[in-house]
């Protein structure tokens, strides 16, 4: 436990200390986690389930698995009802349970009837730490380290800072948990939860829900931070009842003494409506601020406000109103659960009665499924992130709001403060919630699993795999961009682009097209290239399309001035170099076009020792670093974890 040897524990380093199988609890080292859950979307799945298939292992090795659709449901082709049909096939064969579409979004489903106080899960999505809500350490991570925690291999991480988030008082009435999450990404930005778990503990928590402390752990993802947890109290047990699911209840807490790297303190009392406005999630202003702007659509929904609780909340605010006529209102339950609730209670014949648009239960437009506003349209969203063209309208200024914010506005026609609105209506929470697990398909026996066939439409293609790392590598500089580069730039979304998820050779064709639409045929021509990017590259999702695309374009490394932590790990996974500025100043020291020189590269991984890069056509020098653990080495040497883990087998 290193120097905290004498002192207590975080929650966070109690799971860790339950679940460590390599490494030590020393801050800022790797350690390897056993990984008790696993949870996969379509969008990520595929991959993730050819690749855990090429390590050739029969049956899932964790206690629970499961494989969500809820990304591309929006049927416009063959490819996505291929995919699908896939990984249900597959899932079956190998041990793992089938969340059929239109059952739910992966995180709200997770957390109603699987998501365990004390476990851990990784996830092939980036907002799995909404998990952290029920007292998991939830992680998103890529698709290929999924494959590898299936196959019962640790998940890697750097053993984490843990920042305190103190929180006392209450919320008052129309400020919600989204407006805590809000308040926090101010606090510490985009880049300022890196290397850390966030912890919430104080006396506020007990006023908060699950699926409230859920949505805040959810957009903990977009501080950039490894995850985010709430203890496991009362309040965790009341919800595990609710769900027929005492049995999974344990309590946990940090120790009384637990020793944290930050501390931050909230009185939710204090809080007001908040809003990130275009195009960062971290770029927050209150309601009250932003003032009474025209609005032309509102969304309610996605994994991060889409629980019963958010549902009803709207319901009674719509209850007899209409929705102004200027505004398009849609609406998407998180669950099959939440829907069926909604619509045994009344409150969808209240939210179709007010004109609001009633979509599926899944991802929709939050990941541009739908739903794009009209051009330069203003869209509130109860979403996680805003950034620029993620909701398939290039100029769309997005909002990210609470459920409160929205429908009141919804009603308005105006960016609301909804306090302005007078008494919160008054809603009631069930104290049972409607179980009915049957779109979720259990896996084959094990007696039946070799009859299962797995089934490959013409769009599940095989996906590259990288050689192992040349001895020195000499290419052309095919892009360069700049700061906060998100994985929606490298790898855009959207209704046109989402089908091709598990055909490599077609989505790479619109890899980085949001910033340069000449990329993908340049770097194709190229054979092989050298990327170059600002701070913090690679943020936003846990999308491994955004390595396996350029690695297909023939991308070898990417130098920058630092890098996003899963893209970073996508990176080495797919053994891409992922290389730092020494001197961030070199940046402005290189062009597109420029040809770059790294000599001894591979001995230079190998060793830990001083990497150069020699700019040919400019005849100067810049040092860079490539921190690896010995692992990471072993990965980037083999040409990715896949080889590595072959060899290692
Ligand atoms: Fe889906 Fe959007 Fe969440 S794409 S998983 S609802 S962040």
């Amino acid at each position: 436990m290193g120097n905290n040897e004498s002192k207590g524990l975080t929650l966070t380093e109690k799971i860790i200390k339950n679940h460590i199988i390599d490494g030590e609890m020393i801050k800022g080292t790797e350690i390897g986690l056993r990984i008790d859950q696993t949870l996969t979307q379509d969008a990520t799945g595929t991959m993730a389930y050819l690749q855990f298939e090429a390590m050739g292992i029969d049956r899932v090795k964790t206690e629970r698995s499961l494989a969500y659709i809820d990304h591309n449901t929006l049927q416009s082709g063959f490819e996505n009802a291929d995919d699908h049909r896939y990984i249900g096939s597959v899932a079956k064969k190998h041990g793992i349970y089938f969340s059929r579409p239109g059952n739910g979004i992966c995180h709200q489903v997770h957390l109603e009837r699987f998501g365990k106080p004390g476990k851990t899960l990784i996830g092939s999505d980036s907002h799995t730490p909404t998990g952290g809500g029920i007292g998991m350490l939830a992680m998103g991570a890529g698709g290929l380290d999924v494959a590898v925690a299936m196959g019962g291999g640790a998940y890697y991480i750097t053993m984490p800072k843990v920042v305190k988030v103190n929180l006392t008082g209450k919320l008052n009435d129309w400020v919600s948990a989204k407006d805590v999450i809000l308040k926090v990404l101010q606090i510490m930005s985009v880049k300022g939860g890196v290397g850390k778990v966030i912890e919430y503990c104080g006396e506020g928590v007990k006023s908060l829900s699950v699926p409230e402390r859920a949505t805040i752990t959810n957009m903990g993802a977009e501080l950039g931070a490894t995850t985010s947890i709430f203890p496991s109290d009362e309040t965790t047990l009341a919800f595990l009842k609710a769900q027929d699911r005492e049995e999974d209840f344990v309590a946990l807490s940090a120790d009384p003494d637990a020793v944290y790297d930050e501390e931050i303190n909230i009185d939710l009392s204090e809080l007001v409506p908040m809003a990130a406005c275009p195009h960062s999630p971290d770029n927050v202003k209150t309601v009250k601020e932003i003032g009474a702007i025209k609005i032309d659509q509102v969304c309610i929904g996605s994994c991060t406000n889409s629980s019963l609780q958010d549902m009803l909340k709207v319901a009674h605010i719509l209850k007899g109103k209409t929705v102004h006529p200027d505004v398009s209102l849609s609406i998407a339950p998180g669950s099959k659960q939440v829907f069926n609730m909604l619509a045994d209670c009344g409150a969808l014949s209240i939210l179709i009665g007010a004109g609001a648009r009633i979509l599926e239960s899944a991802c929709g437009p939050c990941i541009g499924m739908g739903q794009s506003p009209n051009s330069k349209g203003i869209s509130l969203r109860t979403f996680n992130r805003n950034f620029l063209g993620r909701s398939g309208t290039k100029d769309g200024q997005i909002y990210l709001v609470s459920p409160e914010t929205a429908a009141i506005s919804a009603l308005t026609g105006v960016f609301t403060d909804p306090r302005l609105a007078g008494d919160m209506p008054p809603y009631v929470m069930p104290e049972k919630f409607l179980i009915n697990d049957n779109m979720v398909v259990p896996p084959a026996s094990t007696e039946e699993a070799p009859n299962v066939e797995v089934l490959r439409g013409p769009n599940i293609k095989p996906f590259p795999v990288n050689v192992p790392l040349a001895e020195d590598i000499k290419a052309e500089v095919s892009l360069k961009v700049g700061d906060n580069i998100t994985t929606d730039h490298i790898m855009p979304a959207g209704a046109k682009i989402l089908p091709l998820r598990s055909n490599i050779p077609a989505i790479s064709e619109y890899c980085f097209t949001v910033c340069d639409e000449t990329f993908p045929t340049r770097a194709k021509e190229l054979g092989k290239s050298i990327i170059v990017g600002g701070a913090n590259y690679g943020q936003g999702s846990s999308r491994e399309h955004a390595a396996l695309a350029p690695l297909y374009l023939g991308v070898k490394a990417i130098i920058c001035k630092s890098f996003a932590r899963i893209h970073r790990q996508n990176l080495i996974n797919n053994g891409i170099l992922p290389l730092c500025f020494v001197d961030e100043a070199d940046y402005d020291k290189i062009d597109r076009d420029d040809v770059l020189e790294l000599p001894g590269i591979r001995n230079a991984i190998e060793n830990g020792t001083e990497i150069t890069v020699k700019n040919i056509t400019k005849g100067t020098e810049y040092k860079v670093t490539c921190e690896l653990s010995e692992r990471g080495k072993g990965m980037m040497l083999a040409g990715g974890l896949l080889n590595y883990t072959k060899h290692n087998k």
